[in-house]
């Protein structure tokens, strides 16, 4: 048996878990700092590095009492060192090497794409899946990244496509605050769409020829443009500058009503119609034996049940709680590099902009 004590702090969440062979999940504490970077409308860096120090040892100690877990019981220590934000994956790093130091035992560098991709192995309380069966085809979509990553192996990628612009994440949370929904936007968008008409607008949908690339930046500028056509008519009318003296120029337009929920029920259609339709190219293509969604984007409903009722083959996606950022995942990956032996010295170091490679 192997127990290993996983730690990611690479973007607003403090985490720890204990995870026992990379499937079962003795605990999975996430200490989030959503509340604090709301006000700021996204993850404030620097914020998030102080808060990580404040969290960092209680998340710890409360991953081993939740796991009934004592230090000595620890086979190695698994840790995020990247991609992320530099400040917050360095409080992760050194406490997860100041751990494997005192404790003498292995200290394990995780690329936090691939502890999403590893989530999909987890167990949870009622299901116990059936084993992956490689080749496998993943579709990563998560604040920062969208990729689609042939698995042929443990540690083995053959990275299909990826976005040339903003990650799926990214053009949800800027249409949540282009629409004033809140932080972050997934879950808001997710919200606001269930009473809209994913046909109102026809959004355009970027295909990029037969490439398993993506990008959402047009798609994004088409959302801001819908936006702006009825707030441009209101600028005038800002209680801000009426409340400065500021009279409304005659005659004034009539305060037009942003059609919140068609726009996000649009949205999320064209972003989840091209992941699905690339992710079902792909694995057609390579004739893989199922899909699997991960990263935060994967809790998205639509995406789950479009891509289930459209590929023609089995797809996992993690319990909702294991999409977004979590520390079991970590865990889940470093078994597969404890078993390999594959361990980091004392100098690992923080990569922001770690890519998903093969070991
Ligand atoms: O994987 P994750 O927790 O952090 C990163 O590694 O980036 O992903 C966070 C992203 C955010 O952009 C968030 O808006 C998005 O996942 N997200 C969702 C949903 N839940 C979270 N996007 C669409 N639908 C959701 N239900
Ligand atoms: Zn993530």
């Amino acid at each position: 048996m192997c127990k290993i004590l996983a730690i990611e702090s690479s973007c607003d969440e403090t985490a720890a878990a204990v995870v026992i062979d990379g499937v079962i999940v003795k605990s999975n504490v996430i200490a989030s700092q959503l509340e604090i970077h709301r006000r700021y409308g996204g993850v404030f860096p620097e914020v998030a590095s102080r808060q990580h120090i404040l969290a960092i040892s209680t998340v710890i100690q409360d991953a081993l009492i939740e796991a009934r877990t004592g230090w000595n019981e620890l086979d190695a220590i698994a840790v995020t060192y990247g991609p992320g934000l530099v400040g917050s994956l360095l409080v992760g790093v050194n406490a997860a090497k100041g751990i494997a130091l005192a404790l003498d035992i292995p200290l394990i560098g995780i690329n936090h794409l691939e502890g999403h991709l590893y989530s999909n192995w987890l167990k949870t309380d009622k299901n116990d899946p059936p084993p992956v069966k490689f080749p496998v085809l993943t579709l990563i979509v998560s604040g920062g990244h969208t990729e689609l990553v042939l698995v042929h192996q443990h540690g083995e990628y053959e990275i299909l496509g990826r976005t040339i612009d903003d990650a799926a994440g990214e053009a949800f949370d800027k249409v949540a605050r282009m629409l004033e929904i809140g932080f972050p936007g997934g879950p808001a968008v997710q919200e606001a769409a269930k009473t809209g008409n994913p046909q109102a607008y026809d959004f355009p949908r970027a295909w990029l020829g037969n490439s398993f690339d993506f990008s959402f930046s047009g798609l994004k500028t088409a959302v801001l443009r819908t936006v702006q056509k009825y707030t441009k008519s209101n600028i005038l009318q800002h209680p801000s500058m009426m409340a400065m003296g500021h009279q409304p120029q005659a005659p004034a337009k009539p305060r037009l009503v942003i059609p919140v929920a068609d726009i996000a029920a649009s949205f999320q259609m064209a972003v989840v119609d091209v992941l699905v339709s690339k992710a079902k190219a792909a694995a057609d293509k390579y004739n893989v034996s199922e899909i699997l969604l991960a990263g935060g984007v994967s809790a998205n409903a639509l995406l789950r049940n479009k891509m289930m009722a459209a590929c023609g083959r089995p797809v996992r996606a993690p319990s909702l709680i294991l999409c977004t950022d979590n520390a079991a995942m970590i865990g889940a990956a470093a078994y597969w590099h404890y078993k390999a032996g594959h361990f980091a010295s004392w100098d690992l170091d923080v990569v922001t902009n770690l890519e998903l490679e093969s070991k």
